[in-house]
C-alpha cells in the first residue's frame, strides 16, 4: 500500500471511531503514526513572534501541529520550511485543506469556514460541500485523500443514518471556536491577504519524525526551530522524573542545527505559575543561555539562541 493509501485507510478508522460512538472499534493507541489533530493552535503566536526581531530570518524547522505556527511564519517572511511531527494526518490538514482554504477565502470566510468544520452541529451536507469545493485548490497527493475521505464519510452517514460533522471529531479541541488573535496573519484582513499573496512563493517539507530526534532527522542548519510545547510530552520517550541533563543534550543537538545566529523557540509554557511547569524549573539546570518572556494569560517563551 502506498502512503496515501495507508492515510486514508488509517483517517477513516478515526472517523469511524468517532461517528459511531457506541460500539468498540481499535482504540486511538492502534493508529501508528495517525491521530486527530489541533485545527486551531492554543499558543499565542503572534506574541511570541514578536518577541525577536525574526525581519532577516530566512528558514525554520518547526512542528506541524495545527500548522498555524507554519503560517504565521510565512507571513513573517520566512519562505522555507522543514515540518515534523509524530501524527502525519498534520500534513494532509496543514498542506491540504488548510492551504487550500487560504488560498480560496477571504479572511471573513477563512474564520467562518472553519468555525464551521468545528463546530459539532454542522450539517454533513454543508462539510461535504466546504471541502469538495477546496478541492480544486489542493495538490495531489492532498486532493485524493480528501476527495476518498469525503466518499468514505458521505457513505457511512447514509449506511448508518447518522448526520454528524465527522471534521468534529478529528479536531483534539473540540468546540473551541477560533482565536484569531493568536495569528499574526489573522490580525485584520490585510494581514491574511499578506499571508495569501506570499503562500505560492514558499517552500514547505513534511517529515515523520519525533521532535526529540531532530538532529538525526535533519541536517541543514536553520534561523529558526519552533517546538511549541513538545517538552510537555517528552515523559513518554523520556520517562517520568526525566533527568534535566537529557534536556541539556537535547539543546546541544538542537543547536547542531541552528545558523551562527539562529533562535530556538524551546518551550511554550502554559500555567506558568503551576510549580512544575515554569520556566524557574528549568532554567537553573540549563547550561545554555536563555531568555524566559512573560505573556498573557499565565503562559511564557522560553528561548535559547545560538
Ligand atoms: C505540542 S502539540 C500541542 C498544541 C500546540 N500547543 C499548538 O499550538 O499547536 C502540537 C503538535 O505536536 C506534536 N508532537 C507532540 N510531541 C511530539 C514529538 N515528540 N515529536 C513530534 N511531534 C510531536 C503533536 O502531534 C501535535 O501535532
Amino acid at each position: 500500500m502506498g502512503e496515501v493509501d495507508i492515510a486514508i485507510e488509517e483517517v477513516k478508522k478515526i472517523i469511524k471511531q468517532n461517528i459511531i460512538r457506541d460500539s468498540i472499534l481499535e482504540k486511538e493507541n492502534d493508529f501508528e503514526g495517525y491521530q486527530k489533530l489541533y485545527y486551531q493552535t492554543n499558543e499565542n503566536v503572534t506574541d511570541y513572534l514578536n518577541l525577536v526581531d525574526i525581519s532577516n530570518k530566512e528558514n525554520a524547522l518547526c512542528v506541524a501541529g495545527s500548522g498555524d505556527q507554519t503560517f504565521s511564519l510565512i507571513y513573517k517572511g520566512i519562505n522555507e520550511i522543514d515540518l515534523f511531527d509524530l501524527n502525519k494526518f498534520t500534513e494532509y490538514f496543514i498542506l491540504g485543506l488548510k492551504n487550500a482554504m487560504i488560498l480560496k477565502y477571504n479572511y471573513q470566510e477563512y474564520i467562518d469556514t472553519l468555525n464551521k468544520l468545528i463546530r459539532q452541529m454542522t450539517k454533513p451536507s454543508e462539510i461535504n460541500e466546504i471541502i469538495s469545493d477546496l478541492l480544486l485548490y489542493m495538490d495531489e497527493p492532498y486532493k485524493t485523500f480528501w476527495q476518498t475521505i469525503l466518499n468514505y464519510n458521505w457513505q457511512l452517514q447514509k449506511e448508518l443514518n447518522i448526520h454528524t460533522n465527522f471534521m468534529y471529531g478529528l479536531n483534539v479541541n473540540a468546540g473551541l471556536k477560533i482565536i484569531p488573535q493568536f495569528c499574526p496573519f489573522l490580525t485584520s484582513e490585510e494581514d491574511y491577504n499578506k499571508l495569501k499573496n506570499k503562500l505560492s512563493n514558499v517552500n514547505i517539507q513534511f517529515t515523520y519524525c519525533n521532535g526529540i530526534d531532530l538532529s538525526k532527522t535533519f541536517n541543514k542548519k536553520y534561523d529558526l526551530i519552533l517546538l511549541s510545547n513538545i517538552l510537555d510530552y517528552v515523559y513518554t520517550c523520556w520517562g517520568n522524573n526525566w533527568p534535566m541533563q537529557n534536556l541539556n543534550n537535547y539543546i546541544a543537538n538542537l543547536q547542531k542545527l541552528l545558523k551562527s545566529s539562529g533562535i530556538i523557540f524551546l518551550h511554550y509554557i502554559f500555567n506558568a505559575s503551576k510549580p512544575f511547569y515554569q520556566s524557574n524549573f528549568y532554567q537553573p539546570c540549563l547550561d545554555f543561555k536563555n531568555e524566559t518572556y512573560n505573556l498573557n494569560n499565565n503562559q511564557q517563551m522560553l528561548l535559547v539562541r545560538k
